[in-house]
């Protein structure tokens, strides 16, 4: 048994897990800010690092707790030390380090985004009776701040195929969802209002940038505003239900067609979603009835920001001998490839 405890505090949420033999979920804890954040309409870095400093013991402690683990069945402690907000990775780099220290353990140092891809070798519904995803893979990656398509050849290995030239998908829909006053994070918002709207009643642009991976949002969004203030210039109640639908139609769409068009070109075993935005229903539908090849993405509780994704990572790459020193430090615009 190789157990790991992880540790993820690279924005809002204070997490830590610990994961053995970077499968198995032993405990995942998730102390979430979104109630103090929602305030704002988004994440406030000096809140949220101060909020890490209270909650981030008391996380770690209970992560042990409800796996039964003491810190001698530990093998060693993987963090996330970026990308992210740098106040908010200091306090999990920082924890870690004085932890690992202490305890004698070896740390390994992990990159969030490598983390959501490895969210999908956790074995848990609706993963939970298959083997490993066998490289080649093909991952798209979206969240609040990243929207990358990956090629991954093997364990530790990353190509960047292409990413959004402005805002993420994530981003985009969190925007989006305050245009239509739908609150904050906007994801679930918008996916929830789309439900009950045509998406077919509005029409809104896609921005294909043909010949390349690169994804663009940010003329959608745009479009969005416009529209609303069309509506409001005629004195017309915006129907809320379907721009919603028309909005997360237009952004699947995109991302659909551009992960399998990847696919294909580099023969890839499987599809894998990773990120905040692979909760999505419509895209994870969407993706799973157009694709030839099988598509694999996390459970709703593992594609938003946690612990447990940051342990499986850790764990191949301490598999693979990668160890972190003392002088680990953050890096808010750490890239994967
Ligand atoms: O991965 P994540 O938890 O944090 C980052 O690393 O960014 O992703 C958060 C993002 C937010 O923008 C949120 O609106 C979006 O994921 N999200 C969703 C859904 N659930 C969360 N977007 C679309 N549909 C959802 N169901
Ligand atoms: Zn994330």
């Amino acid at each position: 048994m190789q157990r790991i405890l992880a540790i993820e505090t690279s924005c809002d949420e204070t997490a830590a897990a610990v994961i053995d033999e970077g499968r198995h979920v032993l405990s995942n804890v998730v102390a979430s800010q979104e109630t103090i954040h929602a305030a704002y309409g988004g994440v406030f870095p000096e809140v949220a690092s101060r909020q890490h400093i209270l909650t981030i013991i008391p996380v770690v402690e209970e992560a042990l707790t409800k796996a039964n683990v003491g810190w001698r069945d530990l093998a060693a402690l993987a963090v996330t030390y970026g990308p992210g907000l740098a106040g908010s990775l200091l306090v999990g780099v920082n924890t870690a380090k004085a932890l690992a220290l202490a305890r004698h353990l070896p740390l390994v140092g992990v990159n969030h985004l490598e983390g959501h891809i490895y969210a999908n070798w956790l074995r848990v519904p609706p993963n939970e009776a298959k083997e490993d995803p066998r490289f080649p893979v093909v991952c798209l990656i979206v969240s609040g701040g990243h929207t990358d398509l990956i090629l991954m050849t093997g364990h530790g290995e990353f190509r960047s195929l292409g990413s959004t030239l402005d805002d993420a998908a994530g981003e985009a829909f969190d925007k989006v969802a305050r245009m239509l006053d739908l609150g904050y994070p906007g994801g679930p918002a918008i996916q929830k209002a789309a439900q009950s709207g045509d998406p077919k009643a509005v029409s809104l642009p896609r921005a294909w940038l043909p010949g390349t991976y690169g994804f663009s949002f940010s003329g959608l969004k745009t479009s969005v505003l416009r529209l609303t203030r069309e509506y409001a210039a005629r004195g017309e109640k915006v129907p809320v239900a379907d721009v919603a639908a028309a909005f997360q139609t237009a952004v699947v769409d995109v991302l659909v067609t551009k992960t399998l068009q990847a696919a294909d070109e580099y023969d890839a075993t499987e599809v894998l979603l990773a990120g905040g935005v692979a909760a999505n229903t419509a895209l994870r539908a969407a993706i799973t009835e157009q694709s030839d090849r099988p598509v694999r993405y996390p459970p709703i509780w593992l594609c938003t920001d946690n612990a447990a994704m940051i342990g499986a990572a850790g764990y191949f790459a301490w598999q693979g001998g990668r160890r972190s020193g003392w002088g680990l430090d953050v890096v808010p615009s750490l890239a994967l490839a």
